[in-house]
């Protein structure tokens, strides 16, 4: 008879040793990814007043932040631009001096074992602040395409490790690799955000971008939160167009999609634990309604647990921190 009072689960919880034993999933500090926001400019170091801690960093800049984000042994960070200049096709996204190229030569000159992912999209670049060229009142795909397959060229010619496209327009992985494999650039990895939601919990980010749409919304083009199954028929075509890694964002609201992902892909899956979530723990650990450090411990090892591999995350630092500190 397998039951109470032979079977007892409490049995392998009595000590912190025997839960640790027993552990299914853990965080390492090796599986996340730090996003930095990169402005044009000098000597500018502005906190993004929704992200405490998260700051604007003109390039000049980024020598301490990377360092630090080496020395806690972050393995990558993420890199978005703002540009000094937006213009209808966000032609500064693609721009050899570009902010972003300029932040990815710096960073491969300072730190060069760091692995720079680069977000690929236009968003932060158009005077109209949508992810791809706007037509009328639409937003057109196939217009987006070589726009969006020049910018991943231009990351990787400055040194991009991984470029990862975030526009969610159809068919971008296969023409980002298509033209990274004409170039020469055929050992640089896509990772796509695959299934990527139309969220108010991008919020935060839209202010440190300054990518904020200035008509409409992204529902035409980012997925409609009510649906799971499409978010794999989304991975599912992005793997076949030559993405490497595959990524689910945001993170917390979306653990079920991590979850069917894990169990139908076999290649390796990132989560985005986007700025909206960032903020909601800040401001609460801010009133002293939370303890932060636990609730970031919980929630970083849920997105494990749904079945992540990586996790992009604004929390990186204070949890690469906070591990040193429990060792
Ligand atoms: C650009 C982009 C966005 C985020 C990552 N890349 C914003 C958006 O789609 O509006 C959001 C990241 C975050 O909220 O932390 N397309």
């Amino acid at each position: 008879m397998a039951g109470f009072p032979h079977l007892r689960l409490r049995r392998l919880r009595r000590t912190e040793a025997l839960r640790a034993l027993v552990r299914e999933s853990r965080v390492d500090v090796g599986d996340l990814i730090y996003p930095v926001f990169v402005v044009e400019g000098k000597g500018i170091k502005q906190e993004i007043s929704a992200m405490p801690g998260i700051f604007r960093l003109s390039p000049d800049q980024l020598d301490a932040e990377v360092e630090e984000v080496a020395r806690l042994k972050i393995p990558a960070v993420l890199l978005f631009g703002i540009p000094e200049q937006k213009d209808e096709t966000g032609s500064s996204a693609y721009a050899p001096g570009g902010v972003v190229q300029q932040a990815i030569r710096t960073i491969k000159k300072s730190v060069p074992q760091l692995l720079v992912f680069t977000d690929v999209c236009l968003c932060e670049y158009t005077s109209h602040g949508h992810c791809g060229v706007v037509v009328g009142d639409q937003i057109d795909n196939d217009r987006t395409l070589p726009l969006l397959a020049k910018v991943a060229l231009s990351h990787a010619e400055a040194g991009a490790d991984i470029v990862a496209p975030s526009d969610m327009m159809d068919g971008r992985v296969k023409v980002i690799r298509e033209s990274l494999d004409k170039n020469g650039f055929q050992h640089i990895p896509i990772l796509s955000y695959a299934a990527k939601y139309a969220s108010a919990f991008y919020g935060p980010f839209r202010e440190a971008a300054e990518s904020a749409p200035q008509f409409g919304d992204r529902l035409s083009y980012q997925m409609d939160y009510h649906n799971g199954r499409e978010a794999l028929r989304e991975i599912e075509q992005d793997i076949a167009e030559g993405a490497d890694i595959i990524m689910i964002k945001p993170a917390l609201a979306y653990l079920d999609v991590i979850r069917q992902a894990r169990n139908t892909f076999g290649c390796p899956l990132a989560a985005y634990n986007v700025s909206g979530e960032y903020a909601m723990v800040k401001a609460a650990a801010e009133q002293g309604w939370l303890d932060e450090r636990k609730v970031v411990f919980e929630i970083l090892t849920a997105i494990k647990r749904a079945g992540a591999d990586i996790i992009v995350t604004y929390h990186a630092k204070d949890f690469a921190t906070w591990m040193a500190e429990e060792r």
